[in-house]
């Protein structure tokens, strides 16, 4: 008899590109969280459900053992901090950066600059590591407004294609970590559940395989 495996996801873009790597794993939700207003997700394995939770709850779900399995992004997992957590895969997806940004010409003025953000945690790691005093703002979204407005000197945010940036006026300043999401398993889970935990990390990671060599197709 198969053990239950509770898989946490968050709903939009890891959602959506977690998707076709459970699909090589055979497995496929029964419901959609786009149009549904269920939580739990019934897939076509009878002992595995889908958990759609807020991205920022993944790591905390997984740490405490209500989800086995959880898919988060590294930039949550850093802010988070000590998630005690499994993280056995890099699953190569929403990958982004996250930097510093503002408007041009903004850094090196000697002045103790401003940053909002939503990753107060990385931010004062990385200027502490840098041995640079600021004063962190913390925002819960559209940080690229806070220079536009004089709330901050700059701010620290995900980046991608970099068009939310040029659509503002702003432009990346400085590099702090390179972003993807990743697997996080319950450390119990992989004692517990061992062969279903250790199955489905196989699996994904011969989707990853498979994903990046289409990539370079
Ligand atoms: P919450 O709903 O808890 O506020 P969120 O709005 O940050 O979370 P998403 O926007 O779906 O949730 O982002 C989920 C993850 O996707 C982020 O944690 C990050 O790792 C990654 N991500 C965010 N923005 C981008 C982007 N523009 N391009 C690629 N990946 C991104
Ligand atoms: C993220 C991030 C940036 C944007 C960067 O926002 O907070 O605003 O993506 O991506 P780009 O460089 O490709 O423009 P998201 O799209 O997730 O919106 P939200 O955080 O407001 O949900």
């Amino acid at each position: 008899m198969k053990q239950q495996l509770t898989i946490a996801l968050s709903k939009g873009r890891i959602y959506k590109d977690t998707l076709p790597l459970l699909k090589h794993a055979g497995i496929e939700p029964l419901d959609d969280p786009e149009t549904s207003r269920k939580l739990i997700l019934d897939t076509n394995f009878p002992n595995i459900k889908l958990i759609i939770i807020r991205a920022t709850d993944v790591p905390t779900f997984v740490e405490y053992g209500a989800a086995d399995i959880g898919v988060s992004g590294k930039d949550v997992l850093l802010e988070h901090g000590g998630a005690n957590v499994y993280e056995p895969l890099d699953l190569e997806i929403a990958r982004c950066k996250l930097m510093v940004a503002g408007k041009p010409g903004t850094l090196g003025t000697g002045r103790r600059l401003r940053i909002a953000t939503k990753f107060v945690n990385s931010a004062k790691r990385y200027y502490a590591s840098k041995g640079e005093q600021v004063e962190i703002i913390k925002l819960y979204g559209s940080m690229e407004l806070a220079p536009l407005v004089g709330l901050a000197d700059a701010i620290v945010d995900l980046v991608d294609t970099g068009n939310t940036l040029r659509a503002n006026g702003l432009e990346p300043l400085e590099h702090i970590a390179d972003i993807s999401s990743r697997l996080i398993v319950n450390k119990a889970s992989l004692k517990t559940k061992s062969h279903e935990v250790n199955e489905f990390i196989q699996h994904m990671s011969d989707a990853v395989k498979l994903n990046s060599a289409s990539r370079r197709d």
